[in-house]
């Protein structure tokens, strides 16, 4: 179901400046937890870069981009602040600050993908990037059931080859997003691994990687509340993920 307003396109700030308020375009369910919203802006940022969303009196959280032009943020409800997020109709505003972190450099030739969850999200910008350069991404999506699936046929838009895990067989491959990963990787057919999704997901295709000499881009999920490098909350082994994440170098 989408419901919409007709778009009309503005700048956004520099990362450091104070939240701007933006107005929902449009608001689609991708299943029965997640939807994504359009918003009435463009901005500047690369894929792997999140944004800071704050609804005034209430909190701020971190979302991945899932486009930059239009403005697209994809919204798995899990508690509160996801939940209002969801509650909210075209040409209701959120306040937006961003972009801030790391994103992927892409610097593999034949890139391969993988997306735990609402991971998929930044892995769609770039497969986007990556077709307007004439590269070719192939991504593996893993769920635990296929009504958790999301963006297989908005990848497939973009011009990725997808293949999907699901944990208990109701779509694609039965068993773990890994179980799929590992062959290609020994195969050759891939010179770098780009991944976002749950720690367990990701700290197993660390592994991976390393076993099959493949340089590879991990972004990591942590608790954020600056976004900038003062309160610490995002401490990951050492790193702060909203500065020096949250894609990191396996
Ligand atoms: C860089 C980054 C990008 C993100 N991109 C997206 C995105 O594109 N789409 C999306 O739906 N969500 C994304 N998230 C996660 C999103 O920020 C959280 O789901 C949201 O903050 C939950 O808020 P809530 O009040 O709804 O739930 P809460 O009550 O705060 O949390 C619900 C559950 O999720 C766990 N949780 C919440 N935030 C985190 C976290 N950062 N790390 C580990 N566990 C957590 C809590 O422990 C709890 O069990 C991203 C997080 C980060 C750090
Ligand atoms: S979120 Fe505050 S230091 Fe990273």
């Amino acid at each position: 179901m989408t419901t919409a307003t007709s778009p009309t396109l503005a700048l956004a700030p520099p990362a450091l400046s104070l939240p701007k308020a933006v107005r929902i375009a449009s608001v689609t369910a991708e299943n029965e937890r997640t939807k994504t919203l359009i918003f009435e802006a463009r901005w500047q940022a690369e894929p792997g870069q999140f944004l800071m969303a704050w609804l005034p009196r209430f909190d701020e959280k971190p979302f991945s981009l899932v486009d930059a032009d239009p403005l697209t943020l994809t919204v798995a409800a899990v508690g509160p602040f996801t939940r209002l997020l969801h509650s909210l109709q075209p040409g209701e505003r959120v306040w937006l600050r961003g972009p801030f972190g790391h994103g992927f450099t892409s610097a593999g030739r034949r890139l391969l993908g993988v997306g735990g969850g609402y991971g998929v999200a930044p892995l769609s910008f770039l497969a986007r990037r990556l077709a307007a350069g004439g590269k070719q991404m192939t991504v593996v999506i893993g769920a635990r059931s296929a009504a958790d699936l999301v963006f297989v046929d908005r990848l497939r838009r973009e011009g990725a080859e997808v293949r999907v895990t699901t944990e208990d067989g109701t779509a694609g491959t039965p068993g773990l997003v890994t179980a799929e990963v590992a062959p290609l990787l020994s195969s050759g057919a891939f010179d770098a691994l780009v991944a976002c999704g749950p720690h367990g997901m990701l700290a197993a295709l660390a592994g991976l990687a390393q076993r099959y000499g493949i340089p590879a881009e991990l972004s990591w999920e942590a608790y954020m509340r600056c976004g900038m490098g003062l309160c610490g909350s995002c401490e990951h082994e050492g790193r702060l993920l909203c500065l020096d994440g949250p894609v990191l170098q396996a």
